[in-house]
């Protein structure tokens, strides 16, 4: 069966230099499955997904797109796309199950054959630490909340780096801090499914904490260079009015969601007014001695993740400028635009937007766009295509952002696609589809939509 792409927006106008790196991104726990085999034990998302209501449908990664066993397919099927790089995450559970003591050599041998199976075709290999899949033991013993899981954590990275680095360049840590800390802890709708405000915090806190004691810990173990970094998810944050409460609470959003990441990890300090907001509700980040310098370890690279952009007003629909505990309202307004099947709203522009204000507000560090994509309800044709052109169009004009962003001056040097196929997508189970490639979770049959073949053709484009 022959599909043709579809064949607009290709812009001529757009330039990337021949050295940007175009990839595909999946992580662990949304495509493996195969979750007790080979000595893995079960993750915070194993769990989650037993807890009724939790995820859409009552779903689970227990089986997944089946890639653990059909990994070599699927290492193919990235290369029929013509990408530079794939990212991928590792299950913590499967390498060090329970989170303690020695690796698990059956659990590393996976990640080992893949390493292999992608450089053997061409592809260069981005490893994420941790997707999110913490080992339910850490969670049991207190999760992020707990100072000695940032420890875990260090030790389990370097399992990973120990096997792998002579192959993979690149590392990052963590993906997305703010979803472990703040889905996952503050607001519950991610696994462990907690909703302990003081938790969150001492989550974020320990997240960094792991971040850079395992940046330090691989540096000095290195015998040639390697590249580590973190990603974090961001958007814009602008006030929905000029008014006090709303640039009020355009500021909190922007601490909360940016800055308390950013600022640590690059200055070696949380944001002062955040600190403040935090104190006024009896709050703390606990900051032991010497933290602070290792969260700030230099590193080389920040992958960001974006998906839209949004706006903030401190007043609610009641016209109330606090909530029923006294908290000031913080509340989302979303951009009139068209959406995405997740409700999101498309925001180009706001890219540009976030990633020229990244470069302003931290100069000097290379950017790399590690997640960028969308769901939609996509139907395959009687003839067997997935001809999703809203997918195109958003790829394409999120592409573009990332190219005016460049002309701005911004330092990004490459650009992931969320995702390479339709996987679990956590709370959603597998009602929500974001992959360029389309699963049959029946058959586990993988079909190229439109938009995979547009984005093969956009690198070529964008290569020659
Ligand atoms: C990000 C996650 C990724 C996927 C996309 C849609 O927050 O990192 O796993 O779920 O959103």
């Amino acid at each position: 069966m022959t599909i043709s792409p579809a064949p607009h927006r290709l812009s001529t106008k757009i330039q990337f230099p021949s050295s940007f790196q175009w990839g595909v991104a999946t992580s662990s726990y949304q495509i493996e499955g195969a979750v007790a085999e080979d000595g893995r034990t079960p993750s915070i998302w194993d769990t989650f997904c037993r807890k009724p209501g939790a995820v859409h449908d009552g779903d689970n990664g227990d089986v997944a797109c089946d890639h653990y066993h059909r990994m070599p397919q699927d290492v193919q099927l990235i290369k029929s796309l013509g990408v530079d790089s794939y990212r991928f995450s590792v299950a913590w559970p499967r390498v060090q199950p329970g989170g303690r003591g020695p690796a698990n050599p059956a659990g590393l041998a996976f990640y080992d054959r893949l390493v292999d199976e992608l450089l053997t075709n061409g592809i260069d290999p981005w490893v994420t630490l941790y997707h999110w899949d913490l080992p339910q033991e850490l969670e049991d013993a207190g999760g992020w909340p707990n100072r000695d899981t940032a420890y875990r954590f260090a030790d389990y990275a370097m399992m990973v780096f120990d096997k792998l680095a002579d192959r993979v360049d690149t590392f990052t840590t963590l993906n997305e801090p703010w979803c472990s800390a703040w889905l996952g802890y503050e607001v519950g709708v991610h696994a462990p499914g907690r909703r302990e405000h003081d938790n969150a915090i001492r989550a974020v806190h320990h997240l960094l904490l792991g971040h850079g004691l395992a940046v330090q810990r691989m540096r000095a173990a290195e015998t040639t260079a390697h590249r580590f970094g973190i990603t974090l998810n961001m958007g814009t944050s602008d006030p929905a009015t000029d008014s006090q409460a709303d640039r009020e609470a355009a500021r909190r959003a922007d601490g909360m969601g940016t800055r308390i990441y950013l600022d640590p990890l690059r200055y070696g300090r949380y944001p002062d007014d955040i600190v403040a907001d935090l104190a006024a509700r009896g709050t703390a980040f606990p900051v032991q001695d010497g933290d602070l310098e290792i969260i700030s370890t230099p590193f080389d690279v920040l992958g960001v993740n974006f998906y839209f952009g949004q706006d903030f007003s401190g007043v609610d629909e009641q016209g109330r400028t606090e909530d029923d505990n006294g908290h000031p309202v913080v509340r989302s307004i979303l951009p009139d635009t068209a959406r995405t099947a997740m409700d999101w709203p498309i925001t180009p522009e706001r890219f540009t937007q976030l990633l020229v204000r990244l470069h302003r507000d931290y100069p000097g560090l290379p950017m790399v766009v590690t997640e960028n994509g969308a769901a939609f309800d996509d139907a395959m044709s009687t003839g067997g295509s997935v001809d999703d052109d809203d997918r195109t169009a958003y790829l394409a004009d999120h592409i573009a952002a990332v190219a005016a962003a460049r002309a701005e001056g911004a330092d990004i040097r490459g650009y992931f696609a969320w995702s390479l196929m339709d996987n679990f997508e956590w709370a959603y189970g597998y009602a929500k589809r974001f992959g360029i490639v389309h699963v049959d979770y029946e058959t586990q049959t993988r079909t190229p939509k439109r938009s995979a073949l547009w984005y093969r053709d956009a690198i070529a484009h964008y290569k020659a």
